[in-house]
């Protein structure tokens, strides 16, 4: 298990990418898989999680061949999954377990699909609700865990009504919905990241949108394609934290992920007085890429809730730990959807912070973190629970904080970003 040690930096200052974006190397992953004819991803995400989407495939009987961050996929087209044996292991990863349920709820065969510890304490009833209303037979440990036994078979269409805000559970439907004979149509309460929508589009099925209604017509004849990853924007996040706690910081993050679905936490730390600024903005693939370039100011903090909370879900931790380098706090509400995340996120950013000298009051759907004016955070031992983000998110608390910071079981971080202590390591100024 690695500890990492992250001392006190002075700035951090330079340009950097960030490696591709997780959520939509998982959908291109998925769809090449299933598409007809080879295609090729570049910039494929790094993260262990992507790896589990891949691993996956390969044991349903796709080729793959990873060079670096360039995934070459021959597509089956999409009656050309095998039937394995084996247990499909998701790993860490709840985008690869809920996702790929909804396309093995359409195979003719049996399929079993397990995690690690974290992911065996995630809720899976959100998916295995609408996926049973469309014919699969889905069996769970008690109370909706993994593992998942999933009896597959010939899917009806359905029209979904999403209980909660989640982009996966909509994904899972979607895909779903591609192995049925007729129109699908799921309706989210609140916008979440349309990865899924936009991916199928670029690969060829037919969607309509009505408001919030999403429909996917079924059997589509996808096509393999070229395509390139944006980085990722929930990484990047990090060191636009670090820049924002650390005086004269001056960075660019180039090739990022702008998709507005995705970008509001943009919006929240420039309403807080961040200055952010977007330059050399395209279109690739659907996709809204751009470099992304920040200057340290002292930010004002400020409350975040409503309905933009699902659309910044994975960037709350590192706008929490800038909590205690803010004039007035940050106070995060309408988040519980954060306990059940790879870990339970309100406690684990409680616990740390705290352990750092931070004033926190935990709530049940969020946090509210002092300000400067509570004094400022010194350097601690941190448990990041096995929960990647936790353990970037302190190491990035840990730069502006008075002595050193031990992260413990640091590794984690490579569920999503592998690189990440060098990367940061780098950029920093003592
Ligand atoms: C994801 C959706 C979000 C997010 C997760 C990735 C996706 O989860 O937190 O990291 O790729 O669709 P929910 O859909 O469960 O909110």
């Amino acid at each position: 298990m690695s500890k990492q040690i992250i001392r006190p930096a002075r700035t951090i200052s330079g340009s950097l990418e960030v490696p591709g974006d997780k959520s939509i190397s998982h959908r291109y992953a998925m769809l090449a898989s299933l598409a007809e004819g080879p295609s090729e991803i570049a910039h494929f995400s790094a993260a262990a999680d992507c790896r589990s989407t891949l691993d996956c495939f390969s044991r349903l009987g796709v080729k793959i061949d990873i060079e670096g961050d360039r995934v070459r996929i021959a597509g089956t087209g999409l009656g050309g999954l095998r039937k394995t044996r084996r247990t499909l292991d998701a790993g860490n990863s709840g985008s690869t377990m809920r996702m790929l349920a909804g396309i093995l709820a359409g195979q003719d065969f049996k399929s079993t699909m397990d995690g690690d510890a974290s992911l065996r304490r995630r809720p899976m009833r959100r998916i295995m609700d609408p996926l049973t209303q469309m014919g699969a037979r889905i069996h769970s440990r008690e109370g909706g865990f993994p593992p998942l036994k999933i009896d597959g078979t010939q899917l009806i269409p359905i029209e979904y009504v999403l209980p909660v805000a989640s982009a996966q559970v909509k994904s899972a439907v979607l895909l779903a919905g591609m192995f049925t004979d007729g129109i699908t149509s799921v309706t989210e309460p609140v916008r979440t990241r349309d990865h899924t929508e936009l991916a199928l589009a670029e690969f060829g099925a037919r969607l309509d949108h009505e408001g919030r209604t999403i429909r996917i017509h079924g059997r589509p004849r996808l096509k393999g394609r070229s395509l390139a990853v944006p980085g990722d924007l929930s990484s990047a996040v990090f060191f636009l934290a670090a820049a924002l706690l650390l005086p004269e910081s001056n960075l660019v993050i180039h090739n990022v992920g702008l998709n507005p679905t995705r970008s509001a936490v943009l919006d929240v730390l420039g309403s807080m007085g961040a200055p952010i600024s977007l330059v050399s903005i395209r279109s690739e693939h659907g996709e809204l890429v751009g470099d992304v370039s920040v200057r340290h100011e002292s930010i004002k903090g400020g409350s975040i809730d409503g309905d933009v909370i699902a659309q910044l879900i994975d960037e709350l931790p590192a706008i929490a730990v800038l909590g205690p380098y803010t004039e007035q706090g940050i106070e995060i509400r309408n988040a519980a959807e954060l306990r059940v995340k790879e870990s339970d996120r309100i406690a684990v950013l409680a616990e740390n912070l705290r352990r750092m000298g931070a004033k926190v009051e935990e709530l049940p759907d969020g946090l509210r973190v002092a300000g400067r004016s509570a004094g400022r955070l010194h350097g601690a031992e941190i448990e990041p629970h096995g929960d990647h983000r936790m353990a970037m998110a302190f190491a990035v608390a840990a730069l502006g904080a008075a002595g050193e910071t031990v992260i413990h079981n640091a590794e984690c971080a490579g569920v999503s970003y592998p690189e990440f202590f060098t990367t940061l390591e780098r950029m920093v100024e003592r």
